[in-house]
Formats: C-alpha cells, structure tokens, sequence
C-alpha cells in the first residue's frame, strides 16, 4: 500500500472507532433521525444531537442548535455566502481563497447581484487586518476568509481579523476546511458570524459530512427547503435552527462516524497537534536539503498547518506528483482548486506538489518520502519506473 500524504485533500487512515460507528449506524439503527418516533428514529436522532455537541465543544460555541450539518465544507459555505447576500451588496475576501469561496462569490458577482474585493496578502503570505480594512465599503456586507491555506498551510490572523470586522459591523465567515481539529477554534474569541468546515478531513469522520456554526443573532436564508420532520402543518420552511437549514434526510451514517471521529480528535487533541506540528517541521526540513527544490509559503512551521507545497526544478508538479505515486506515495500536484495563490505564487501554469501528513503518519514516512524526492530531483521523474 502507499504511504498517504494527501490529508489536506480528505483524512486517511480513519480511526477504527470512525468505522465501527458507520458500521453500527448502518447495521443498529438505519432509521430516518427526527422523522418516526419509534426507538431506531429516536437513537438516530440522539445521534445527531450528540455530533452536535461534541461540534460545539469543539468550536467553543455555547448551543449545539447553532450547528447545521452540511455534505461538506464547500456546502456549508454556499449556504452561509449564498443565504447571507443580498443585491447589491458588497463583499470582502481574499485571493488565496479555495475556489469554494471564489466560485459562490464569482456566481453572484457575473450575475450583477454583488460586488467582490479580494484584498491580496502580504509579501509573506499572510492576510492583514489592515488590507481587508482598506478594501470594505459602506455596503460591504460580509468578509470571507480562509483559517488556513489549503496550498501554503498558512495559519491566518483570523482573532485580529475578526476583531477589526467587528469594530466595522461587518459579519465574518471563516472557512475551516484545513483548520477545524487542527487548530483551536472559539468562534466567540474570533467574533465571526460563521465558521464553515469539512467533516473528512481534520475531524476525521467521512466524506459527506460537515457544517456550518451560525451565530444564534445572525439570521440567514436557506438555500434549500423541504421537509425537517417539524412544523411539518406549515408549507413554509420552519425558522428553528438547526433545522431550517436542514432539510431532507439527513447523512446518519456519516454523521455517526463523524460523531466518532471528533470525540477522538477532542480526546487526542494536544497530542495530535505537537504530532503533526513535529510532522510537518521534519517534512520541511528534510525537502530544504533536496537540491532543486522549491518550497512555498512561511519557513516556520509553528505558522502552518500540515500542508507542505513545493517543486522541483523546472518539472510540471503533475509529473513529479506521478511519479511519487509510481514509487509509493500520495500527494496530490497541480492547483489545489486555488488558482487565486497560484497565481500569487507564480505557480499558476505548473501548479506545485503538496504532501500533507495526518494522524497516522510516522517519522519513518516522512523519510522515506524525502528519499523519493531526492531520487526525482538526481534522476527527473521521466526516468522513474
Ligand atoms: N479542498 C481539498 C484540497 O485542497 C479537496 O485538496
């Protein structure tokens, strides 16, 4: 089998308890959560409701009704940008935004119903307080930015961030897809409005899952509507959260996995974190010694998650990423879904290699892995077999 390094794309292995709980949730209880009141309806939905839980802890918010489930992170954020929006409003993001922040906000923008600022980074890859402040307007209405680079792993300042939008009332959705369980969330402390977020990749549940914090103040329309199971005498959509924004029946099996997969990163939580930081500067340090190489973004690892992006030198990231898979390793190349750092890059025609390692993986991995590259700097990754 070949050593995973593709953890920023969807987490592998799943722990064990991840699988027993899908496995359980499709064998035990397979009924529909919140609909029929008999006993397997009634443990589906104590199911939801303790995944619930287990997420507000997680993000520090004080009601598990705030949490919407969502089929992934790119769903919760079209929900939160879509529902939010209205014309003629004015919106503030940035160019390193994956394109599940671009594209929502592009739609509105080509259909004339808002207007978007994307504010560039810092020479050092990091968003400022101060460039989003210069790029807001009167009918700003809200600003999105990403927790961290899917591309250069860079952590932003999202507290600093948060604060200078709230001076401005501006409401703030953050997107978590490569922070949520890697980094300590407080959605009060970071005084966002939203915080979007993948099940599969940092919470280490399945594909299919994720979610969307909404603040109890913050009202949002919906995107989609149908049945919740409540109300149900009303052809209106019902106002409750969570399941206003919830309708039709909902991923119970992926939902109990991810139920498993949080309450594992909570448990393991400090320890997953030093693991991954140590992966990460083990991993940089030892391509920094490959000669050819290139690596992107902020040489500290204490300012990234573990997300390594890089290329070696002149070769199309395709190639190399190929050959990696030839001689055992997944990573993935080309443009991540991020032509906006791409481009800031420079990377934008042969995008880069990105290796992300996860919980599972070893030290003896990343060693390996870093011989590989060495071998397809010396030989090019024509001549691999
Ligand atoms: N957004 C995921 C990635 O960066 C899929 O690979």
């Amino acid at each position: 089998m070949d050593i995973y390094l593709d953890n920023a794309a969807t987490s592998h292995p799943k722990p064990p308890c991840v699988v027993e709980a899908v496995v359980r949730a499709l064998t035990q209880i397979n009924a529909n959560p919140g609909r029929s009141g008999h006993k397997r309806a009634i443990a589906g939905a104590e199911a939801l409701m303790e995944c619930r839980q287990v997420l507000a802890r997680m993000l520090a918010a004080p009601d598990p009704m705030a949490i919407s489930f969502a089929f992934n992170c790119t769903d919760a954020l079209n929900l939160a940008i879509k529902g939010c929006l209205q014309p003629g409003d004015h919106v503030v993001s940035t160019r390193l935004e994956h394109n599940a922040v671009l594209r929502p906000l592009m739609t509105l923008q080509e259909m004339g119903l808002v207007e978007v600022t994307l504010a560039d980074p810092a020479p050092d890859g990091f968003v400022t307080p101060e460039a989003l402040r210069a790029a807001l307007k009167k009918r700003t209405r809200l600003c999105v930015v990403g927790h961290a680079s899917n591309v250069t792993g860079a952590i932003q300042p999202v507290a600093a961030i948060g604060g200078m939008l709230w001076e401005a009332g501006v409401p703030y959705l953050i997107d978590g897809a490569q922070a949520l369980g890697i980094q300590p969330v407080d959605v009060g402390a970071l005084r966002c409005a939203m915080y979007a977020f993948p099940g599969h990749k940092g919470l280490l549940g399945p594909q299919g899952t994720g979610g969307l914090y909404l603040d109890p103040g913050f009202a949002l329309g919906t995107l989609r509507e149908g049945g919740t199971g409540s109300s149900s005498e009303s052809m209106l959509q019902p106002q409750e959260r969570p399941e206003r924004y919830e309708s039709g029946t909902m991923n119970l099996h992926g939902i109990a996995g991810l139920l498993a997969g949080a309450q594992y990163v909570l448990e393991n939580e400090l320890r997953l974190r030093a693991q991954e930081r140590t992966r990460t500067a083990q991993l940089m340090e030892g391509l920094l010694g490959v000669p050819g190489i290139t690596l992107y973004g902020d040489p500290d690892p204490r300012n990234r998650v573990g997300v390594v992006s890089f290329n070696v030198g002149d070769e199309p990231s395709g190639a190399v990423a190929d050959a990696l898979d030839r001689l055992g390793f997944a990573v993935r190349g080309g443009l991540h879904c991020a032509p906006g750092i791409h481009s800031w890059l420079g990377t934008l025609e042969r995008g880069a290699v990105r290796a992300s390692p996860g919980h599972a993986t070893t030290a003896q991995e990343i060693d390996l892995f870093v011989e590989a590259v060495r071998r397809i700097a010396r030989e090019g990754s024509d001549r691999i077999p």
